[in-house]
């Protein structure tokens, strides 16, 4: 299998080879390698009261888990009972305690077995293993994330980019709507678009008008980075943070925008945009105004990319040392965890 050698000098290095695209066994095993050892999105604290399922990166982990409200208490438990595997909370709801609906099971809202019928006389019952599962879960600036085994806790996944955010607690965020965008191009393809503005002014005519390309700003972080883009004030029109290996956080002057890029098969990628308001005056404005038209500019191009690097004449390109940062630091990472 080919070796992903990123160098670290970003004059010296060439972009990852395109084997991570299209051998289908790169696709397979950074499920394990990348995806297992991230953090996943789930929903914002504001959508929860009791129990509330939800699954850990559809299509790829597939992982059913709980988020349990306990109080002021959340937590992240597996969704599987521990008897015969049924699912245990399939919708949303306000109770007390989990009770699997197949054969009586109950479970505390910490996870803890609490009884089960006829099991008396059962050996070594109940033990550790009746219990659900905990995973890791973090509350980030009231956003919840939850992950199978993580290569690092979230605060320092994130890094110093934190303090930078324009996070108001004060200011309450609903989620105002969901879209799903299926592109046909690699995961990876999708992401190091996203994380260049390079190509504003020539794929994005009225994103261009809106945000100042020469003062446009790229920081990366261990396993996050962050562009600023400024309008022509030098006031920030928006803050585009990555967070490695698939989560986006979108800041405008009306809220959150948070996009979810999901892998379905090497070419085959679902994003999901999820769209927090706080100020909702502030919706038809500057750079958060037309994301549907941005990202349909976007998919053309990145489907566009998915059929060129197909050739046999195209396997490596360079990257600019001022406008490609973001993509460079993506490629670290990737070569990094896949090994
Ligand atoms: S599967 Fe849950 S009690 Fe049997
Ligand atoms: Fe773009």
């Amino acid at each position: 299998m080919t070796c992903f050698d990123i160098d670290p000098d970003i004059t010296k290095a060439r972009t990852i080879s395109t084997d991570l695209y299209l051998d289908p066994r790169y696709f397979e095993l950074s499920k394990e390698k990348i995806f297992a050892r991230s953090w996943h999105f789930l929903c914002h604290e504001n959508e929860i009261s009791g129990l509330f399922p939800k699954t850990l990166l559809p299509g790829v982990l597939d992982e059913p888990v709980i988020i349990a409200k306990d109080g002021g208490e959340l937590r992240c438990l597996s969704n599987v009972c521990t008897h015969r595997g049924k699912i245990l909370v399939e919708e949303p709801c306000d109770a007390t305690l989990i009770r699997c609906g197949y054969h009586g099971r109950r479970f505390s809202l910490d996870g803890k077995f609490l009884s089960m019928p006829e099991f008396e006389g059962v050996a070594d019952f109940p033990c550790e293993s009746d219990n659900l599962k905990q995973l890791p879960l973090a509350n980030w600036n009231g956003f919840l994330l939850a992950s199978l085994d993580p290569v690092a806790e979230l605060a320092d996944v994130v890094g110093d980019v934190a303090a930078q955010l324009p996070f108001d607690r004060d200011k309450p965020m609903r989620l105002s709507s969901r879209r799903e965008y299926n592109v046909n191009a690699h995961w990876a393809l999708y992401c190091e678009n996203y994380l260049e503005g390079f190509h504003i002014p020539y794929v994005h005519r009225g994103l261009n008008a809106v945000v100042d390309y020469g003062s446009y700003k790229t920081e990366t972080f261990r396993y996050s980075s962050l562009q600023t883009g400024f309008d022509a004030d030098g006031q920030v029109a928006a803050r585009y943070l990555f967070i490695f290996p698939n989560l986006m956080f979108n800041f405008y002057d009306w809220g959150v925008s948070v996009n979810v890029v999901r892998p379905v098969a090497p070419d085959r990628t679902q994003v999901e945009f999820l769209s927090y308001v706080s100020d909702k005056s502030k919706l038809d404005q500057g750079a958060g105004a037309d994301l549907d038209g941005v990202e349909m500019e976007d998919e053309a191009v990145v489907e566009s990319v998915q059929r060129g690097i197909r050739s046999r004449f195209y396997s490596h390109g360079r990257y600019s040392p001022t406008r490609e940062q973001g993509t460079h630091h993506f490629h670290r990472l990737i070569a990094e965890f896949i090994g």
